[in-house]
This record gives C-alpha cells, sequence and structure tokens, in this order.
C-alpha cells in the first residue's frame, strides 16, 4: 500500500470515490439496457400486429364483431350515461385527457366494436392489439376490466354517441 502524505491522500480518495461512483453508474447503465433489451425480446415473441386478422385490427380483440348502430337510443343513451358516471368516470374524462384518454370523441377515431371490445376485453386489447399497446405505454396505468356485461358496454357506447362532437 502507498503512503501519501495526509493532504494528497485525501485527494487520491476523493478520486478513488469519484471512480466507484462513475463505474456504479456505467454498471447501472448497462444493467437499464440488458432489462430493455429482454423486454424488447419478450414483445417481439408474444403474438404480434401481424398475427391479427384485419377484421381485428380494424374492430378489436373481443366477443364483438363489427356491426353498424342505428340511429340513436335516447333512453339507452341515458342508462350508459349512469354507467358511465360509475364504471368509467374515475379514469376517463369527456373533453380531456385524464388517467386515460379523453373519450367525448371516441366514436369519430374508433370503431363501435372496437370500443366495446376495450371495454369488455381492455386486458387483451392493451397486450395484444397495437393500437392498445401504444396506449398503454402512453398512459402506463392500465385500463381496469370492469366485468361489465355486452348490454352495459353496449349502453355506454350509445351514450359516447351522443357525447360526440
Ligand atoms: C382504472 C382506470 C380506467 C377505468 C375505470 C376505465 N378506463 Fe378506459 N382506459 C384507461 C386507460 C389508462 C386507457 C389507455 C390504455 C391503457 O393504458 O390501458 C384506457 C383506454 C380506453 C379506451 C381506448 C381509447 C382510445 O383512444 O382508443 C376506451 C374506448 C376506453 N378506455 C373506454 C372506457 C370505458 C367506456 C370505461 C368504463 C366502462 C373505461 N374505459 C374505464 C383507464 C380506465
Amino acid at each position: 500500500m502507498l503512503i501519501f502524505p495526509p493532504a494528497k491522500r485525501t485527494a487520491q480518495m476523493r478520486t478513488l470515490h469519484t471512480i466507484v461512483l462513475i463505474t456504479a453508474l456505467a454498471i447501472g447503465g448497462c444493467a437499464k439496457s440488458a432489462e430493455d433489451g429482454g423486454a424488447a425480446q419478450g414483445a417481439a415473441d408474444a403474438p404480434s400486429g401481424d398475427a391479427l386478422t384485419p377484421e381485428q385490427l380494424e374492430h378489436g380483440i373481443g366477443p364483438v364483431s363489427a356491426f353498424e348502430p342505428g340511429p340513436i337510443d335516447d333512453a339507452m343513451a341515458a342508462a350508459g350515461m349512469e354507467l358511465y358516471k360509475i364504471k368509467c368516470s374515475a379514469c376517463h374524462k369527456v373533453d380531456e385527457r385524464y388517467i386515460g384518454p379523453a373519450l367525448g370523441d371516441i366514436t369519430t377515431r374508433r370503431s363501435p366494436a372496437f370500443i366495446m371490445n376495450m371495454m369488455l376485453n381492455p386486458v387483451e386489447m392493451t397486450q395484444k392489439h397495437p393500437e392498445g399497446k401504444k396506449l398503454l405505454e402512453e398512459y402506463v396505468a392500465p385500463m381496469a376490466d370492469q366485468s361489465l356485461s355486452r348490454e352495459d358496454a353496449r349502453a355506454i357506447l350509445e351514450y359516447l354517441r351522443t357525447a360526440a362532437p
């Protein structure tokens, strides 16, 4: 062990501390990028957007297939609004981003079946559908499965149609 005069020794110790710190940061950085690489690899193994049918890509993954809703049913929309307040408003606002995206314009952005599949099957939608995956990446919080019946989801869709600009 080299003996330094006290003053020089302190300076030497400081240099040593700096080196240890830099090394620790560098190792931390490498571990992090290995983690990222691992995650990307995992995602590549999971069924990708390519594995979905064109129908699923447009209308989502879940129990509801493409359909054209008729004229707005006011009674159903009113029931849907009540359900929306209880089941959705904790995370969604009509006109601005909240925990999840604003939903006022959702019927102009997504098909009716896509919206219902998102309500009825949010886990698969955010894990397997390319649009759902993008949303989860952006909003980070996962949309909770509200265990809605198909009728409830249909009523909420009807309400969302009335909220459209
Ligand atoms: C716990 C919070 C939470 C609740 C409750 C919730 N959502 Fe979501 N929702 C989200 C988040 C966050 C996203 C974005 C995707 C993700 O991160 O999982 C989302 C995404 C969506 C999307 C897709 C939006 C788009 O731009 O395509 C729709 C549609 C949707 N939610 C409708 C609803 C409806 C209707 C309800 C009520 C039945 C509801 N959500 C309840 C958090 C929630």
